[in-house]
């Protein structure tokens, strides 16, 4: 199985080497939910989507999941909240999946994978965010990132980064109000709290990033949202306003905050790293990305923290390993600037 995946991925993506621009598609919030994804699914091969798909899922998920999600897939207007049901089930339809596989991919996405996200502030008191997006099958989902603006009224009303097939956003952006991105949180048994907490209708990390774009007023409305709204998974949220002081680490269990740590530029403490342990223990010695991170931003200083200068400190080792499929890099304030570009 393993063996058939490696050759199915070097058969596919034997693309060029280097870093490139996701795809950039218009999502239109205005087109009813169940059709607004086909405008993007047409620029894929459909048949070979469903391929992966099927693919990934029967690697992640465990044996004993697929037949429950299967059989909450039959009553998914009861379990899922709106837009998110009917956009599942357009996409289902689009790429010629089951409900149930369209719902599984949907909650395999939901495990992000080691990450690392940064806020700062530079001397100035403008923030910037970056973000390293770490995923098992990285081959694969290289190919399968896309850069969105969701559109309402002829305006861009949020952006994110996610892949193909997945309707929940890791990392987005309000223009001119703040910046979001989620890290994984893993522990204890991810799958059977996940599915309970479904059934209590509680969103996945990921959609309450997507309803905090598009309904918070500003940073502290967005921070509310983040830090008390009750999700199917633990996670880190990575906020940034357009404001100093506007960033902030949540860290989250299923029903609020555990802790909420913000920047303190008075006290010197102008940027926050977060990768995938709580920022008050250490972390492992094998995935200690952390470290290095910060000895980078100490290095360069916060009178020089600006997008490129974040870059630089997301591209080093081991911040930017064989994992990370694609780097963000924005800024709330400056909503053009937003940027992401796909590793390889
Ligand atoms: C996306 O929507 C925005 C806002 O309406 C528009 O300016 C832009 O041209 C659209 N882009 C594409 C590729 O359709
Ligand atoms: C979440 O954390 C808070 C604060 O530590 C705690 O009071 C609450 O019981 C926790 N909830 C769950 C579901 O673990
Ligand atoms: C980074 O700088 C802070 C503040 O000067 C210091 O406390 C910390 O030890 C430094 N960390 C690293 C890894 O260089």
């Amino acid at each position: 199985m393993l063996l058939f995946l490696q050759l199915l991925i070097l058969c596919l993506f034997t693309a060029g080497q280097g870093d490139f621009s996701p795809p950039r598609f218009n999502v239109s919030l205005d087109t009813p939910a169940a059709q607004r994804w086909e405008p993007v699914l047409r620029h894929y091969d459909v048949a070979q989507l469903r391929r992966i798909v099927r693919l990934i899922i029967r690697s992640v998920a465990p044996k004993w999941v697929i037949p429950i999600i299967e059989q909450l897939a039959a009553q998914l207007g009861l379990i899922i909240p709106q837009p998110y049901e009917a956009e599942i089930q357009g996409i289902s339809k689009a790429l010629g999946l089951s409900l149930g596989d369209g719902l599984l991919i949907n909650l395999v996405y939901e495990i992000s994978g080691f990450c690392t996200s940064i806020v700062a502030q530079d001397s100035r008191g403008n923030i910037y965010h970056g973000r390293n997006l770490d995923y098992e099958f990285s081959d694969i989902l290289r190919s399968f990132t896309v850069d969105l603006q969701f559109v309402k009224n002829g305006q861009v009303v949020y952006r994110g980064t996610t892949f193909i097939g997945f309707v929940g956003l890791w990392t987005g952006q309000s223009p001119n109000k703040f910046t979001i991105s989620g890290n994984a949180r893993v522990r204890g048994e991810w799958w059977k709290t996940m599915i309970a907490a479904l059934l209590k209708r509680n969103p996945p990390p990921s959609w309450l990033i997507r309803d905090t774009l598009l309904q918070a007023a500003d940073f502290q409305a967005a921070l509310k949202m983040l830090a008390n709204n009750p999700i199917t998974a633990n996670v880190y949220y990575i906020l940034g306003g357009v404001k100093s002081n506007e960033g902030v680490i949540i860290t989250r269990n299923l029903s609020g905050p555990v802790d909420i740590w913000p920047l303190i530029p008075m006290k010197g403490q102008w940027y926050r790293v977060e990768t995938n342990y709580d920022h008050w223990t250490t972390p492992p010695p094998f995935d200690d990305r952390r470290t290095p991170a910060i000895r980078a931003l100490n290095a360069t200083g916060q009178n020089n923290i600006n997008l490129q200068a974040l870059f630089k400190v997301l591209s080093i080792k081991p911040v930017l390993n064989h994992l990370t499929v694609y780097t963000t890099l924005m800024c709330a304030a400056q909503p053009h600037d937003y940027r992401t570009l796909v590793r390889t």
